[in-house]
């Protein structure tokens, strides 16, 4: 049987990282897509060349060509800008909303078959019209955010808690900006549920609540400290695990931007929930209830989000 085909849109900083960890764990042959040239076969032969060491079987192939993605079982996206000192959030917005265009219409040429994970920000406005311009199905277009918030949740609980960060569990809802929710209720140690290890004195509601807003300023953490980028190791690591999960049936249950037909009280639009990510794509969306702080908090992310839509059909008059 010929190896999964993984389609890279994007060879920066998330997308060489992205590559390599496909390779290092053989999830297929990988096709690195970039509009500057040599970059992109410069990362894939360098990957390549650290196969032998490594022991890895997977053919890697860098290109300017959408026509090499052609049959891609994934397409993971990171083209496009980052936000640079000076822009504002409009200007940023237009310009990767053009390579979304651009991004959507090759993969819908090329690989409609694919399950697609957007990863370029903003994140929820951008996976939005990435769907709307390649007319994939909804349940295979996702945005990769969720994963990332959750593990920089879980890392800083771990901390916290001076335990393994395998052993608690925590996600992360709404939208990838300063409004995201993260879930202290659904979050565990060892499935113990963070507000009983208030009350058994392991830690108190100031200390948790410092963590949620250190993983809600997570990304501005990372930029920084890196002064020239943003964060990409955990990003692209986070993709994986989702594009892993779609190629293996895993039936993994982490959130992610997924559309929503009336989940969460959601209806038409793209916004980090919990889901199931298996061979079909976003296979479901887990329907979970929301306290009345918990509700308000992610209706004030959703509108945020809502925001974002309605300044892209601003710029783009074939969205609105
Ligand atoms: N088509 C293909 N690739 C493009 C296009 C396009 N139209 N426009 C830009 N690119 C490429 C750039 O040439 C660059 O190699 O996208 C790549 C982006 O890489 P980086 O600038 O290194 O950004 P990275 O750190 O990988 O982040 C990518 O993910 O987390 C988000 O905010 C982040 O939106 C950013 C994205």
């Amino acid at each position: 049987m010929a190896r999964p085909k993984i389609a890279l849109i994007g060879a920066g900083q998330i997308g060489g990282t992205l590559a390599h960890l496909a390779a290092m764990k053989e999830l297929g042959d990988v096709v690195l897509f970039d509009i500057a040239e040599g970059t992109p076969e410069g990362k894939a032969l360098d990957i390549a060349e650290s196969g032998p060491s490594e022991g890895f079987d997977a053919k890697l192939k860098g290109t300017q060509d959408y026509a090499d993605i052609a049959g891609a079982d994934v397409c993971i996206v990171t083209a496009g800008v980052p936000r640079k000192p000076g822009m504002s959030r409009d200007d940023l917005l237009g310009i990767n909303l053009k390579v979304m265009k651009s991004v959507g219409e090759g993969i819908a040429a090329n690989a409609p078959d694919a399950f697609v994970i957007c990863i370029t920000n903003p994140l929820d406005a951008m996976v939005w019209a990435l769907r709307e311009f390649s007319g994939l199905p909804h349940n295979k277009v996702c945005g990769m955010a969720g994963v990332l918030d959750s593990a920089r949740f879980r890392h800083f609980l771990s901390l916290e808690f001076g335990v393994s960060m395998k052993d608690v569990s925590a996600f992360v809802l709404g939208g990838h900006g300063d409004t995201m929710v993260p879930s202290v209720r659904y979050s565990t140690v060892a499935g113990v549920p963070l507000p009983d290890l208030i009350e058994m004195g392991w830690t108190t509601k100031e200390k948790l609540d410092a963590i949620v807003q250190r993983t809600r300023d997570g990304g501005a953490e990372i930029v920084g400290l890196l002064k020239t980028g943003s964060a990409f190791y955990a990003p692209a690591t986070s993709a994986i695990e989702m594009a892993e999960a779609f190629l293996k049936d895993q039936k993994r249950v982490l959130p992610c931007a997924a559309w929503c037909d009336g989940e969460l009280g959601v209806k038409g639009m793209y916004v980090g929930v919990p889901t199931v990510i298996g061979a079909g794509g976003i296979e479901k969306i887990v329907n979970i209830k929301l306290n009345k702080e918990e509700q308000e908090m992610f209706d004030k992310s959703v509108e945020a989000v809502k925001g974002l839509v309605d300044a892209c059909k601003g710029i783009d008059d074939s969205l609105a």
